[in-house]
């Protein structure tokens, strides 16, 4: 049986005493990150966590929604892959519709929402993964002096995905559940469920096998099909 309490000795004393810090810190972020999620007229579920301060920017009009048990990671001391950004949820126009599922975890994860992005529960987004609906300009050099908006189209992400580190999620996309995107993977097109997907312009690599209806009950993780 694995120990679940480490003994306070010169080895371990570093490890402690950094979650202790992180708890301390985790604890007053949590508090004020969740009074800038009301003054931005932001829907939060309950018992969501934040390890460093993000960054909420709502648009008048427009919708925010945050799902229970969510994790924003906006400090580098909050995950050791490489936070290199805060987490920045905005919306950009006055429609536009933002919706985040349950048990979720975000680290320094940009989401750009001016049409609607979806996003389902338990969906794991690696280290500063940027999710945008919008080309925020307009492709036309006229209509960007004119201060036309780029265009923009939804964004489904289904449950229990897992994009790895530096994916970017682009206009128009649909991700099926389960499925996980490579590292610095650009995700231009829809992906289907349960597969793994990688590359620029990610493409599937592999297709995933879903063990939870086995008899075993034990394994319900996705796992590759042979
Ligand atoms: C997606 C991932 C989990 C797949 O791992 P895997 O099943 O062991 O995949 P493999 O290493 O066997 O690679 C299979 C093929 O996909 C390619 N591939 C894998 N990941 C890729 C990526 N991120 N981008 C482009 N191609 C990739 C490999 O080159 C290989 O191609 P080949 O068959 O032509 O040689 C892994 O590649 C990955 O990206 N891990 C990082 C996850 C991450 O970001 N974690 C941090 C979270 S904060």
């Amino acid at each position: 049986m694995t120990r679940r309490f480490r003994r306070l000795s010169r080895d371990s004393a570093p490890h402690l005493l950094d979650c202790l810090l992180n708890l301390g810190r985790c604890l007053i972020q949590t508090r004020i990150a969740r009074v800038m999620a009301w003054w931005w007229g932001i829907e939060m579920g309950q018992r969501s966590a934040f390890y460093g301060l993000p960054l909420f920017r709502r648009l008048p009009g427009s919708r925010i929604q945050v799902g229970d048990n969510c994790q924003f990671r906006s400090s580098r001391w909050s995950n050791l892959v490489g936070v290199n950004r805060p987490c920045i949820i905005s919306t950009l126009r006055e429609t536009a519709a933002l919706d985040i599922g349950k048990d979720c975890g975000f680290s320094g994860t940009i989401i750009g929402c001016a049409s609607r992005i979806s996003i389902g529960d338990r969906v794991m987004c690696g280290a500063n993964v940027t999710i945008t609906d919008t080309d925020w300009h307009a492709i036309d050099w006229r209509d960007r002096l004119a201060g036309r908006p780029g265009e923009a189209a939804p964004i489904v992400i289904g449950d229990d995905v897992w994009l790895g580190m530096n994916v970017t999620v682009l206009k128009g996309v649909e991700i099926g559940s389960r499925t996980v995107v490579g590292a610095g993977s650009i995700v231009t097109r829809s992906l289907p469920a349960q597969v793994i997907a990688a590359g620029q312009p990610a493409v599937v690599i592999r297709k995933l096998r879903d063990y939870e209806n086995l008899a075993t009950g034990a394994n319900s993780a996705v796992q590759e099909c042979k």
